[in-house]
């Protein structure tokens, strides 16, 4: 079997949206197979569709399909570390992890070019699939049917700081509460700090994060979505984040730290919450993943 590890993503970083996402050390993994039926099982606990809804295999098919190939079944087996519908790319690994596969599978018939423009027609947005299939820090625009990228690496001292919630909140309704116009103000003010993140995440010029985290296009729009998101921001700043953020669509909310500070949230973070009421949330800590998807064979 091939086995495909794709990497968590965190899009927008606050001012990026949909155009900034970075890959993170939490990964999904995925064995494949061509078979005569559909074999999907899962080594973990977390429920799969086990049918041919599987976005897996739905996008492992798609891919089947455009080479001119049937995919007569599938034996599909998978490693859910990624949480789901929590902002932090699930879908995006789901349908990277079906594409690459197939890909291989069929002898590497698409560049990898064309997988990224692939994931990202599929997925509608550009920042968590691309990062899923580059690593690093990647900046995205589609133009016509191509994703036009790149992704640089990020400061060896920044820190991935999860908050995530015990909730789901799906991608759809995160959008559909978004505004369908904007001012001129505050397209400004998201232009400049999006630009102002990916130089700083880069140059490791970490002042700047504060600013660069800040957003008018849809953080504000999302946070009544978020059950105490503004105890976890509040929270964070005060163990040291450099900048805090809604991950994705959320519901996850991320502190950028220095590692040097990351100390201070494995021990208070969680307790103060708790101290709060503010239960049932996990503390994991990343950094970012310069490789992106790779494929092994087992
Ligand atoms: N850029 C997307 C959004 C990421 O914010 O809706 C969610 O997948």
């Amino acid at each position: 079997m091939i086995r495909v590890q794709v990497p968590a993503t965190s899009a927008n970083l606050g001012s990026g949206f949909d155009s900034l996402g970075i890959a993170l050390t939490l990964q999904n993994q995925v064995w494949m197979e061509e078979s005569d039926s559909l074999e999907i099982s899962s080594k973990d606990e977390v429920p799969i569709p086990t049918d041919e809804s599987n976005l897996i295999y739905w996008a492992a098919g798609r891919l089947y399909e455009l080479c001119g190939r049937r995919l007569p079944g599938m034996k599909i087996i998978q490693q859910n570390d990624i949480p789901m519908a929590r902002g932090l790319g699930s879908s995006s690994a789901c349908i990277v992890a079906g594409l690459l596969g197939a890909n291989r599978l069929l002898g590497s018939p698409l560049s990898q070019q064309e997988l990224i423009n692939l994931a990202a027609k599929i997925e509608g947005h550009p920042d968590n699939t691309t990062p899923a299939i580059s690593g690093g820090l990647v900046a995205s625009a589609i133009e016509g049917e191509r994703v036009y990228s790149v992704s640089v690496p990020v400061a060896e001292n920044i820190r991935f700081v999860l908050f995530i919630p015990p909730f789901e909140l799906k991608t759809e309704k995160a959008r559909a509460i978004l505004p369908a116009q904007y001012s001129r103000e505050d397209a400004v003010y998201n232009l400049s700090r999006s630009a102002l993140m990916t130089a700083t995440l880069f140059s490791g010029k970490t002042e700047n994060l504060r600013v660069a985290v800040q957003d008018r296009l849809h953080q504000p729009h999302r946070s009544g979505l978020i059950p105490h998101l503004d105890q976890v921001f509040r929270l964070s700043y005060e163990l040291g984040s450099l900048g805090t953020y809604i991950s994705g669509a959320g519901p996850t909310i991320i502190a950028l730290a220095d590692v040097a500070d990351t100390g201070n949230f494995t021990q208070y973070a969680l307790r103060h919450l708790e101290e709060k009421g503010i239960t049932g949330w996990r503390l994991e800590i990343h950094q970012a993943n310069a490789t992106g998807a790779q494929i092994a064979f087992d």
